[in-house]
Order: structure tokens, then C-alpha cells, then sequence
């Protein structure tokens, strides 16, 4: 009975803070448009139309380390600054989308130029795409039509995804990351909520690690020397910080209570 209370308390703070975020009652969102980033702090000033970037496409291809760590995009929205003569430089998204064949030889879309080439308007509506009714190349249904669903965020597990093979995401990018050794996971652990009756969070270092290798958590998120020794509570998680840095917005939502808070108690 206790332990119900608390849980339907959390559930209203769940509520509040997305109330408190946006003034109006939070829809959720799309599968399609979970992880979705607009990014406008030039393109508007400078005549075009907004940057929309897709989580699911990307994180299908690649690790979030490789891009937040080797690339180096900020993990808030539109707090990297990307400018045009970065990407044409071959920064930021011009690391990948610079028409020139990868390792396996595929060319991907070049991104910004100096000027609009009238033949390649569409190119560059590609990405400026914001309001533009662009048919994008992927397809999502199509895309994860086979991929393990999940309840929240994507409608994606992804986790299962990646475990059984249907996504290999590369974590090396030829020109920008640099070699380095395997590492090796560290152990499994139970994380205890400090509140009698609450299900532990089994915390797998060894499934994070597939996706954020261990420099996009340590230190900036977690300090990591020892467990214990970063305190945090579940208002601070709703608040986007720790867990919540990617649980709020890209990997699977605080609304999935039970995919964290696991372990059974009687
Ligand atoms: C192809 C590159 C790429 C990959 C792969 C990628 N991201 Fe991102 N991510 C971005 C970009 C670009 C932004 C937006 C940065 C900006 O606007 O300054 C972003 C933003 C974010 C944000 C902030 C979102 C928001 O709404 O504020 C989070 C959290 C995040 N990424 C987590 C992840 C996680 C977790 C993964 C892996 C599952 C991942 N990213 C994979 C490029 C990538
Ligand atoms: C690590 C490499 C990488 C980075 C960095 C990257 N992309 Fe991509 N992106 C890809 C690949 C690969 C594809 C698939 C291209 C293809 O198959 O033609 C793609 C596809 C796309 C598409 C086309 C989707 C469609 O269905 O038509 C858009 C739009 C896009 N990226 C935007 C961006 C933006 C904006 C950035 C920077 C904020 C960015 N990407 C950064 C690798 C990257
Ligand atoms: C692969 C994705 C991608 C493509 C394709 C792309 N851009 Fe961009 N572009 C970006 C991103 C990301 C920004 C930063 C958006 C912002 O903050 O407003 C940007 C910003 C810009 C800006 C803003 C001014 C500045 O100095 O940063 C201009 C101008 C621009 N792009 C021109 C172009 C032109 C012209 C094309 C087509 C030839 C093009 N871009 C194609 C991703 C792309
Ligand atoms: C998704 C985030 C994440 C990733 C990725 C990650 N860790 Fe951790 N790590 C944690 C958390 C959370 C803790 C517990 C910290 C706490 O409670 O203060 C932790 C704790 C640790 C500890 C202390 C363990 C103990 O028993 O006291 C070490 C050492 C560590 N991590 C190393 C690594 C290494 C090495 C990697 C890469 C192979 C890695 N971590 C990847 C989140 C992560
Ligand atoms: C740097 C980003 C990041 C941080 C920080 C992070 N996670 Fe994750 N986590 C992921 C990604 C990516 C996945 C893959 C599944 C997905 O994207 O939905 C994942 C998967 C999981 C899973 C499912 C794995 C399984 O066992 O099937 C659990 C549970 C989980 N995270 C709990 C946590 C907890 C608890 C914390 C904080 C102590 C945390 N995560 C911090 C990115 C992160
Ligand atoms: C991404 C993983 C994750 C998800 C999803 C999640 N939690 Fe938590 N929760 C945690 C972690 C980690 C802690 C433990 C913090 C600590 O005490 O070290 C925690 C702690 C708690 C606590 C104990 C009080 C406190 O502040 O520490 C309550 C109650 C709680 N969560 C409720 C919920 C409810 C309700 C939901 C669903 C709306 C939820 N949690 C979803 C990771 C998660």
C-alpha cells in the first residue's frame, strides 16, 4: 500500500516536470519523431529551413560514442553550434556526410556548401528539411519493420536489436577516431532506490557499454571511481541529469518504471 503511494507520488513528479518544461500538458511523442533534434540557430537567420536530425537512423548505423565522443556533439539540443564551414571543413555531420566512399565504399550525401548549386537544391533540403515536405530516403516502418518492439520511446527494443544482430552500429570512423584498446566491460551491478519496498535497478555495464563505450558516461555523468560515490534521486533523473541524460530523449523513456526498477520484491 506504501510502496503504491510512492510510486503514483513519482508518477505525478513524472508529470509535473514535463508540465513545468513546456507550459502545456506534454503529447507523446511519435515512435517516428522520439529522438528527433531540430537544430535552428543559423539555418532561419541564413535563409533556410531548420536542420531536422533522426535518432533512429543514425543510432542504427552507429554507437552514441562515436558521435558524442569522437564527432563531439553536445548531448543537449542545439548547444554544438554547427556552422556551415564546419561541416564543409568536414566536421560535425560533414565527418560522414561529405560525398566521398567510406570503408565500404558508399559515398553518403555531402552536407552544407557556400552557395546552393541549382541543380542540388534537394540535397540541401535533405537536412533543411523543417516544414519542407521532404520524402526522406528511410522509411521507418520499413526500416524497423523487423526489429524487436518495445512499449515506449521508438516502439523500439533496441537492446534485443543489436543483441540478435539486426543493427551492428560502427564505432570507428576512419580519419576521426582514433585506434584504441578493447575494453573490457566492467561488472554488472544493483543500484538500491534508499526506499524500503522499491525493486532494485540492475545496471549492466557490459549492455551500456555496447553503445556508449565508457567515455560518454565517465566522469562527466557519472564519476565512476567507485559505485556509491555519485548520489542522485529519481527527481534529478526526471530532471534530465544522470540516467536521464539519455533516458529522457533517445534511449528508452523514464515512462518504462519497470525496465529499470526490475528486480522483484515480495
Ligand atoms: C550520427 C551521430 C549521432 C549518433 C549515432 C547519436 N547521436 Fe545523439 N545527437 C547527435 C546530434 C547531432 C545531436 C544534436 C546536437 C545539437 O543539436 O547540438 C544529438 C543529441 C543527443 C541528445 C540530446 C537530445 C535533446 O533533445 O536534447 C541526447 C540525449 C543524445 N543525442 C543521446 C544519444 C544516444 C544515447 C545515442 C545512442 C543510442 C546517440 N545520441 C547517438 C548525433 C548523434
Ligand atoms: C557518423 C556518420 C554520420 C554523421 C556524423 C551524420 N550522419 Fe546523417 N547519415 C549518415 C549515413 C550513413 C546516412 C545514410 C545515407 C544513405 O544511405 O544515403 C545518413 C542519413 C542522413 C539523412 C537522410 C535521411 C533520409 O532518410 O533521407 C539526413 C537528413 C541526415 N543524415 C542528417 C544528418 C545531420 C543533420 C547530421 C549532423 C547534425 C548528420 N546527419 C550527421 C551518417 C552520418
Ligand atoms: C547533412 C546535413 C546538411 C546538409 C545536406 C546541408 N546542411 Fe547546411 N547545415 C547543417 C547543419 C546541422 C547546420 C547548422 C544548423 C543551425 O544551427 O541552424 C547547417 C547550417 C547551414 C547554414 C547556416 C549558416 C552558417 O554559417 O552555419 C547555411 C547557410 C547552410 N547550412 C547552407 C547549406 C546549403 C547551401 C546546403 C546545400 C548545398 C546545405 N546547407 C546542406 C546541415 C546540413
Ligand atoms: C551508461 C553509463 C555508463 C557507461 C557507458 C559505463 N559506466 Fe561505469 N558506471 C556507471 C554507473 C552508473 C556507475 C555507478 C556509479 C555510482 O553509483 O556512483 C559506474 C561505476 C563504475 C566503476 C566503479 C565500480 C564499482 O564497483 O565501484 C568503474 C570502475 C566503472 N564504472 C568503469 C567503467 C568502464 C571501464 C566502462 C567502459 C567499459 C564503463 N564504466 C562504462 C555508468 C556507466
Ligand atoms: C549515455 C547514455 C545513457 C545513460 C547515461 C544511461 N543509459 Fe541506460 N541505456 C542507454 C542506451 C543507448 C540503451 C539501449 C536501449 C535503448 O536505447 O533504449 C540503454 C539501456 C538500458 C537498459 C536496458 C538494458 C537491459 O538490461 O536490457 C536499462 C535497464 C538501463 N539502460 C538503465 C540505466 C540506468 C539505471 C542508468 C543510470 C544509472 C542508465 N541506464 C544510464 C543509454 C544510457
Ligand atoms: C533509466 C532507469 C530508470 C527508470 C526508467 C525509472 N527509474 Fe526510478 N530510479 C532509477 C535509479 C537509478 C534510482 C536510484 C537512485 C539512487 O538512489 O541511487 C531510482 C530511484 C527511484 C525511487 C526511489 C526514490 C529516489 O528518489 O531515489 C523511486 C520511488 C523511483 N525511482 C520511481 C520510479 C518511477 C515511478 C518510474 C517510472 C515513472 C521510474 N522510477 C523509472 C532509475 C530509473
Amino acid at each position: 500500500m506504501k510502496r503504491t503511494l510512492i510510486i503514483m507520488f513519482f508518477v505525478l513528479i513524472a508529470a509535473a516536470v514535463a508540465f513545468a518544461q513546456t507550459g502545456v500538458k506534454k503529447k507523446r511523442p511519435l515512435p517516428y519523431d522520439y529522438g528527433k533534434v531540430v537544430i535552428n540557430n543559423y539555418s532561419e537567420k541564413a535563409g533556410l529551413a531548420p536542420v531536422v536530425f533522426n535518432h533512429w537512423l543514425h543510432r542504427a548505423k552507429f554507437t552514441c560514442r562515436l558521435c558524442h565522443v569522437d564527432v563531439g556533439f553536445a548531448m543537449k539540443a542545439g548547444t554544438t553550434g554547427i556552422k556551415a564551414s564546419d561541416n564543409i571543413s568536414g566536421y560535425y555531420c560533414g565527418s560522414c556526410h561529405n560525398g566521398k566512399p567510406d570503408a565500404e565504399g558508399n559515398k553518403v550525401f555531402e552536407s552544407c556548401s557556400k552557395t546552393v548549386p541549382p541543380d542540388e537544391k534537394n540535397r540541401c533540403q535533405r537536412c533543411h528539411s523543417l516544414g519542407k515536405n521532404v520524402k526522406p530516403a528511410y522509411d521507418f516502418g520499413a526500416f524497423t519493420e523487423r526489429f524487436p518492439k518495445g512499449r515506449f520511446g521508438n516502439g523500439i527494443d533496441w537492446e534485443k536489436t543489436e543483441a540478435e544482430g539486426l543493427v551492428k552500429p560502427v564505432d570507428f570512423l576512419e580519419g576521426v577516431s582514433i585506434k584504441r584498446q578493447a575494453i573490457t566491460a566492467q561488472k554488472d551491478f544493483a543500484l538500491s532506490p534508499k526506499l524500503e519496498g522499491m525493486p532494485d535497478i540492475i545496471f549492466s555495464h557490459k549492455k551500456h557499454t555496447v553503445w556508449n563505450g565508457c567515455e560518454l558516461c565517465h566522469p562527466e555523468i557519472f564519476v565512476g571511481v567507485k559505485k556509491g560515490s555519485t548520489k542522485y534521486s529519481m527527481i534529478e533523473i526526471f530532471d534530465g541529469k544522470y540516467c536521464g541524460v539519455c533516458h529522457t530523449s533517445v534511449a528508452f523513456p523514464l515512462t518504462d518504471c519497470q525496465r529499470c526498477h526490475t528486480k522483484s520484491v515480495q
